[in-house]
């Protein structure tokens, strides 16, 4: 085994062996090689079909030949200066069309900066120090949002964090009465942050008209709204969920799909607030007034796949056949879970995939709630499809895209069912 041996090298030079926590797996991870489409093998040449795509940013399929193309012809062209170049503003507008909010773009390099920033840029416009942020969403792994990332926990999920930067951080349920209380009793609030698709692309899902209505509270109150749309964004719609929905934030965080699948991020919104970026402008003698930078902003290699990643992605087509694929994984796996009598829901919004362990419907359940899976089903769930050659998305979720077929999503499908007997035999399930 491969894969075995180049975790005990990782292990004796890497914190847990891993470069993310969430690749941490025992008695270690899977090491991967080469991927294609929707398809990808390990160390050992073993298959898998893939419903992580990147952790949800290679929406086309893996080496996807026309991003791939691009990327090789921007790398022998120019992959890197630190200059202004002429893709970057391709891109920007791009961005600018498809989004509603996109009066103007920064680029970034991930989503945590793109957040980070968009903060900064809240609490420089506002004035005001405090964010408030939802239960459970997940807005990256900087210090200022991450208090409530775990839903139902009140203290940040990690140490290092100092008290004096968690107490500027409010968390509020998933509820527009509790969000409209908590801005008009703590007059520190400037900014407010929502997942896009509700906690963790949307296994938590927002109430109808939550966004609407967060958008009329704070266009009244006046407060900053920002929406992540790291993972919403193109994939949703090609202007993300706030062009599908028709409701319009005052900054919007981007990552993953709308960086071409590949490193980086962007920060769009409001002219008035995102212009505080601009050298050109002055506010209380300092010029930017709010300062950002960051070495691999927009570097030309990234841009040139995004560009031809939003291209195709611009008209829809793709978002539409990643939405039937997903639709017809869920009920793949709902008909599995009725056919074997087991009380589990498979459910999810556009192209995405969630699994719920503890009934047949999530109707009234907090985030909390929603996500507890007991630690045996998640391993047991994990380990089977892997065995079997089905890779899953944060271990209960699925993500599908271009190059899922009708015949993948039928054969993952079997080796659902499959995995789920298994559970039931070992009384994992029942
Ligand atoms: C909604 C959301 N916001 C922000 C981030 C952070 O993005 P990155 O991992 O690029 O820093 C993620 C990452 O998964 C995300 O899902």
């Amino acid at each position: 085994m491969k894969s075995q041996s180049l975790s005990a090298r990782a292990h004796a030079v890497m914190p847990g062996g891993v470069s993310h926590e969430l690749r941490y797996k025992t008695p270690h991870p899977i090491y991967f090689e080469r991927a294609q489409g929707a398809e990808k093998w390990d160390v050992d040449g073993k298959r898998y079909i893939d419903f992580k795509l990147g952790a949800a940013s290679q929406i086309l399929g893996h080496a996807h030949p026309e991003i791939a193309e691009a990327v090789a012809l921007q790398m022998a062209r120019m992959p890197y200066t630190a200059d202004c170049h002429p893709l970057e503003v391709e891109w920007a507008e791009w961005l600018n069309r498809l989004f509603p909010s996109a009066a103007r773009v920064r680029f970034t390099g991930s989503g945590t900066e793109s957040t980070m920033l968009a903060l900064r840029l809240g609490r420089a416009h506002s004035g005001r120090d405090k964010v408030l942020r939802i239960d459970g969403h997940f807005h990256g792994w900087h210090d200022m949002l991450m208090k409530g990332a775990k839903p139902g926990i009140n203290t940040a999920p990690s140490l290092g964090i100092p008290h004096a930067v968690t107490d500027m951080t409010v968390i509020s349920p998933l509820d527009l009465g509790a969000v409209a209380e908590l801005l008009d009793s703590d007059p520190q609030i400037g900014t407010v942050f929502v997942e896009a698709s509700g906690a963790n692309y949307g296994s938590v899902p927002l109430p109808d008209g939550f966004l609407q209505g967060v958008r009329t509270l704070t266009d009244q109150t006046g407060h900053v709204l920002v929406f992540d749309e790291v993972i919403t964004g193109l994939r949703w719609s090609p202007g993300g969920r706030q062009a599908r929905d028709g409701v319009t934030p005052d900054l919007t965080t981007l990552a993953k799909i709308v960086t071409g699948g590949l490193p980086g991020g962007a920060v769009v919104g409001r002219a008035d607030i995102m212009d505080l970026l601009s050298p050109s402008e002055t506010r209380d003698g300092l010029s930017p007034p709010v300062s950002h930078k960051g070495t691999f902003n927009a570097a030309p290699l990234v841009a040139a796949g995004a560009v031809k990643a939003i291209e195709i992605l611009s008209t829809g087509d793709v978002q539409t056949h990643a939405d039937a694929m997903a639709a017809r994984l869920r009920d793949g796996f709902n008909a599995v879970f009725r056919a074997l009598d087991v009380q589990a829901l498979a459910y999810g919004d556009s192209s995405t995939c969630h699994l719920y362990f503890g009934g047949r419907s999530i109707d009234g359940l907090d985030a909390a709630a929603i996500r507890k899976t007991p630690p045996a089903v998640v391993k047991g769930l994990r380990d089977g499809l892997l065995e079997r050659g089905v890779d899953f998305m944060s271990f209960t979720s699925c993500v599908t895209g271009l190059p899922h077929t009708p015949d993948l999503i039928d054969e993952a499908v079997v080796h659902f069912r499959d995995t789920v007997s298994d559970l039931i035999r070992d009384g994992v399930l029942s």
